[in-house]
């Protein structure tokens, strides 16, 4: 059976807080600024297919597996695996998966932030008129003179990481959990009205195609590497993030379900995103692999056509900005836990460190939108290299060790233990974590290492 542990950092109220944290964690830029764009560079609809394919079955085994090892350890992800490997008479070694994850945790938190920034500037631009009947034209110029500011990015992204911190710093239930609550509900909602918008703008059947028939043709071996990567980016997986809120988990609450509810949650959401969006790149004749500024390119455009878009405008970027918000909190708490449990530091102090380290690493990703843009490693500027690195390698090299430690390492009568499943459920989750994730992980990384 399971020992007591129990979280110096807290626990949830009930399985509903974790529910709607983990969704919290999920649903953010990934989904609605992310899940576009790449989608948008990779052709459609074949992406989509592969992208739905891997969460189903890379993502939500790994997702129950992360849970899992995070409510047994009880820790954050780098004492959690020291902790865990003894017990199951592993070596020590385990222990690389909370450190990547927290090296991972910086990287990704430093350009989020930046994006959020962008977010949290629209929502200035939305409620001052900027919008009101703008051609696509001047809103690529709008984004244009955003992203060529350094200036301007660097205020939003100081603004961002202080308001992620400051809820950091309060902890798990003060900050964490009463920040989600009403904030995705209604952001769902907003994406329900912003479809409806696109229905009517005549290019929603185009958009629809676009999005839904697979033509294998257009997808490439380094599209399949970014689906992937990207199942994990946007389900919050491979770095510790799920993981950190699973060792905040009651013991009661069923894994399995609460795995579910988030997957699907969201992906809903990314695809509401899509049939949002790619209507309106095409009723504007707008280029779906515009890159980072997509949304920020299009909505605008709808907005400023629809009737009461002022008010709709503002509210979505303001929900845009919850939703990232509310990301940020849980890629940086492993890092935080982690400088609290081992390096003795308050929470508040862990807090300023690392928000500290994190905004000057953001400096980078700024400037790679400007001065620096001729900056190039591999062909990539500084924000593609710090997103592929993450996104694309760590996160999905996370998740294999993930899957190889509850599949492989841990006794069968501890996983079982802990994610409460029947036999047969168990039966399907261990093939998955034992061979179809490691293999699928494994084959996509050889034939894109293969290609280079
Ligand atoms: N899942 C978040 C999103 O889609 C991003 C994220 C990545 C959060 C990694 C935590 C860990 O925006």
């Amino acid at each position: 059976m399971v020992e007591a542990r129990n979280s110096i950092h807290g626990q949830w109220s009930s399985r509903w807080a974790f529910v709607l944290a983990a969704t919290g964690s999920a649903v953010g830029l990934g989904n609605i600024w992310k899940f576009p764009y790449i989608t948008g560079e990779n052709g459609g609809g074949a992406f989509v297919l592969v992208y739905l394919l891997c969460i189903a079955v890379v993502g939500v085994p790994v997702m129950m597996s992360e849970i899992m090892l995070g409510r047994r350890g009880r820790q954050s992800p780098i004492n959690t695996m020291r902790t865990l490997a003894r017990e199951e008479g592993r070596s020590g070694g385990w222990q690389i998966l909370g450190f990547s994850g927290v090296l991972a945790g910086f990287l990704i938190l430093s350009f989020y932030s930046v994006i959020a920034g962008w977010a949290l500037s629209y929502v200035v631009s939305a409620v001052g008129g900027t919008f009101t009947a703008i051609t696509a034209e001047r809103s690529g110029e709008i984004f244009g003179e955003l992203v060529s500011n350094p200036g301007v990015q660097l205020f939003w992204h100081t603004l961002f990481m202080g308001i992620t911190m400051f809820v950091v710093a309060r902890g798990v239930r003060e900050g964490l959990e009463r920040a989600v609550r009403l904030l995705m509900p209604a952001l769902f909602v907003l994406l329900l009205v912003l479809v409806g918008y696109a229905m009517n703008s005549g290019g929603f059947m185009q958009g629809v195609h676009f999005l839904f028939d697979a033509d294998f043709s257009k997808i490439t071996t380094d599209g399949v590497l970014i689906a992937l990567g990207h199942a994990f980016f946007t389900l919050s997986l491979g770095m510790g993030a799920i993981m950190i809120y699973g060792s905040y988990l009651p013991e009661n609450v069923s894994i399995t379900q609460a795995t579910f509810t988030v997957a699907i949650a969201d992906t809903v959401v990314a695809l509401l995103a899509g049939m949002a969006i790619f209507p309106i790149v095409f009723a504007n004749s707008l280029e779906p692999g515009a890159g980072p500024g997509l949304i920020f390119q299009t909505l605008p455009v709808a907005f400023g056509a629809m009737p009461g878009g002022l008010f709709f405008g503002t509210l979505f970027f303001i929900l845009l900005v919850f939703a990232a918000w509310s990301s940020a909190i849980s890629i940086i708490e492993p890092v935080v836990a982690w400088l609290v449990e081992s390096r003795g530091m308050s929470r508040k102090r862990a807090s300023i460190v690392s928000g500290l380290i994190t905004w000057l690493l953001g400096i980078a990703t700024v400037l790679s939108f400007n001065l620096w843009s001729e900056l190039k490693l591999f062909d990539k500027t500084i924000f593609d290299l710090l997103d592929y690195l993450t996104t694309n390698i760590m996160l999905p090299l996370g998740g294999l060790m993930i899957a190889l430690f509850a599949g492989w390492a841990m006794k069968n009568s501890h996983s079982m233990g802990e994610l409460g499943l029947k036999r047969s459920g168990y039966k399907i989750w261990q093939i998955l974590v034992r061979y179809v994730t490691p293999v699928a992980i494994l084959v996509v990384f050889l034939n894109k290492i293969e290609l280079i």
